[in-house]
C-alpha cells in the first residue's frame, strides 16, 4: 500500500543554528549561553565548536545545494541571535545578517521555502549576564531582534517561528540545570516563563505588521504520556507530567489563563498576571508547530519532581535512549488539533542513530527509513482524519551538535564527516527524496530488515492514552 498526502504538502528538514554553524566568533559574532555552557559546563573544547561539527557558516552553498538534492521543497532553519545583534550596544552587525540574507536568496534559487525560527536557544551570553529571559527587559530585547530579522528578511521568509520548545529551555535550563544556562532556580524560571510567554505574543503581534509573513507560528515538543499502571497515584502522576509538558506554555497562549499546573510547579514565585497581559497572550497563530519524537510511561515517584517521573522506556529504542513509538505522533496531532483548532507543521521528527559511509560511500541507515516510513504512515493517517497537517520537517538536515551529547549523536539524513567535512547523503535522504517524488510506498528491505531487528517486539497500538 501507498501513502497518500495533499498536493500542496510541505516536506522538509530542520536545523538550528548553534548545532550547525561553528565559526562562533568571527564575522563579529558574540558568545551565546549555549557557547559558554558548552565550554565552561560541558568541557566541549572551543576548538571542537568552532571548527569541528558541520561547520554550516562555511559551507552553506554546498548545503542549500544538498537540500535541492533531497527534492525538499521546504528548509527550516534559525537565526543566531549573537550573530546579529552581538553587542550591549544592541546595534545590528550587518555581516551576522548578510549571511542569513544570503542564504534565504540561494534557497529561493531553488525553490526551497524557508522557514525560519527566531529563537532556538542560542541567547547572547552578555544579555544571559544580565539575567536571561528572567529579566523583564527581555521581552524588548528580543522583539528588537525580532525586528532586525524581520526587516531585512521578511519580504523573502513567509513562514516563521517565534520560539523553539521554550518547555525545553526552561526546565532543561533553568530548572534541571542540565541545559544552558544550567540553574536550579525556580525563581529564575518562574519569572522566565512569563517573559517567554509575553515574548512570543508580542513578536507574533510585530511579524503581523509584515506583509508577505503569511505564517507565524511556534514549535512545542509534545509527548503523549500514559500511566505505568492503572493505579490511581500513577494516573495523577501521568496527567501532572502532561499538563506541565504539554499545556504550560500552549494553554497559556490559547487561552488566555495560566493553567493550573504552573501554580503547582513554580509555586510562591508564580507570576502575576494583570488583564492587559492575558489579553496579549492571546494573539492568534496560524499553526503549531510539533516537535515530535518519543512517548513516556509515566509511574509516581514521592521524591521527584511533580512526584512523578519516567518509567524506563522499552525497545525498540534510538540512540538517544528513546523509544520509537510512531503512533504517538498521530495521538500527538489528533490532541493539539483537538484542543487548539490550529493548522499543524511537523517541525522536528526525527532519530539517532550511527552509520558511518562504507567503503563504496554507501551509508545503510535502515532503521532511520524505517522510524521515518512509520512516522509519514501516521502523518498520512492524520490527514485522512481530517486534522489539517501541512507539512513534515525530518530533524535534521546533517548530523549536528546534538546540544549535551555533541557530537556523538547522528540525527542527520546526510552523514557529515566531522574532520573533513564531506556530506555523504545517507540511504534515508535517498528514501526521503524518492517519496517526496512520489514512490510512497513501503519499501520491502527495510520492513524485512526491522523485523529481524525488532523480533518479539510488540507495537503499542493499544496503549490507553487516557491522560491526554
Ligand atoms: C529537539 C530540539 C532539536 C534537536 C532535537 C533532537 O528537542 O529542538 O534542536 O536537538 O531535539
Amino acid at each position: 500500500m501507498s501513502l497518500s498526502f495533499p498536493d500542496n504538502f510541505i516536506y522538509g528538514a530542520a536545523t538550528s543554528s548553534f548545532q550547525i554553524e561553528g565559526s562562533y566568533l568571527i564575522d563579529g559574532a558574540a558568545p551565546s549561553n549555549w557557547y559558554n555552557f558548552s565550554v565552561n559546563n560541558l568541557g566541549i573544547p572551543s576548538e571542537v565548536l568552532n571548527h569541528k561539527g558541520c561547520k554550516h557558516y562555511i559551507n552553506w552553498k554546498n548545503d542549500v545545494q544538498l537540500i535541492h538534492e533531497l527534492s525538499l521543497n521546504s528548509y527550516r532553519f534559525s537565526v543566531s541571535w549573537p550573530r546579529i545583534i552581538p553587542d550591549k550596544d544592541q546595534l545590528p552587525n550587518s555581516k551576522g545578517l548578510d549571511f542569513y540574507d544570503h542564504l534565504v536568496d540561494e534557497l529561493h534559487r531553488f525553490n526551497i521555502s524557508p522557514m525560519l525560527t527566531l529563537f532556538h536557544w542560542d541567547l547572547p551570553q552578555h544579555l544571559e549576564d544580565q539575567g536571561g529571559w528572567a529579566n523583564p527587559e527581555s521581552i524588548e530585547w528580543y522583539l528588537h531582534f525580532v525586528e532586525t530579522v524581520a526587516d531585512r528578511l521578511a519580504d523573502r521568509v513567509p513562514a516563521w517561528i517565534t520560539i523553539n520548545e521554550p518547555w525545553v529551555f526552561l526546565h532543561l535550563g533553568m530548572i534541571k540545570g542540565i541545559h544552558a544556562p544550567g540553574y536550579k532556580d525556580l525563581k529564575h524560571a518562574a519569572s522566565s516563563y512569563k517573559n517567554i510567554l509575553m515574548a512570543h505574543s508580542e513578536a507574533v503581534r510585530i511579524l503581523r505588521s509584515y506583509n508577505n509573513c503569511s505564517e507565524i507560528g511556534i514549535s512545542c515538543n509534545i509527548s503523549p504520556f500514559t500511566p505505568e499502571t492503572d493505579s490511581r497515584e500513577d494516573v495523577e502522576a501521568c496527567q501532572r507530567i502532561h499538563d506541565y509538558h504539554n499545556k504550560l506554555f500552549l494553554d497559556a497562549w490559547h487561552k488566555g489563563d495560566i493553567p493550573e499546573i504552573a501554580s503547582q510547579v513554580f509555586g510562591k514565585h508564580t507570576p502575576k498576571w494583570n488583564s492587559e497581559e492575558l489579553r496579549i497572550l492571546q494573539e492568534p497563530i496560524d499553526f503549531i508547530g510539533v516537535n515530535y519524537y518519543t512517548f513516556f510511561r509515566v509511574r509516581y515517584d514521592p521524591h521527584a519532581f511533580l512526584q512523578a517521573r519516567s518509567a524506563p522506556p522499552r525497545p525498540p529504542l534510538t540512540d538517544m535512549k528513546w523509544e520509537v513509538y510512531p503512533r504517538g505522533l498521530f495521538k500527538a496531532l489528533e490532541w493539539i488539533y483537538n484542543r487548539y483548532h490550529t493548522e499543524i507543521y511537523i517541525t522536528e521528527n526525527g532519530c539517532a542513530y550511527t552509520y558511518e559511509p562504507s567503503n563504496s560511500g554507501e551509508v545503510t541507515d535502515n532503521r532511520r527509513i524505517d522510524y521515518m516510513y512509520r512516522h509519514l504512515e501516521q502523518c498520512s493517517m492524520a490527514i485522512s482524519n481530517g486534522i489539517p497537517l501541512k507539512g513534515y520537517y525530518a530533524w535534521s538536515l546533517l548530523d549536528n551538535f546534538e546540544w549535551t551529547f555533541a557530537l556523538n549523536k547522528r540525527f542527520g539524513l546526510i552523514h557529515v564527516d566531522f574532520d573533513t567535512q564531506k556530506r555523504t547523503i545517507k540511504n534515508s535522504g535517498y528514501f526521503y527524496r524518492d517519496f517526496i517524488n512520489g514512490k510512497t510506498e513501503k519499501p520491502d528491505h527495510v520492513r524485512s530488515d526491522v523485523i529481524n531487528q525488532y523480533e518479539g517486539v510488540v507495537w503499542h497500538d493499544d496503549i490507553n492514552f487516557r491522560a491526554i
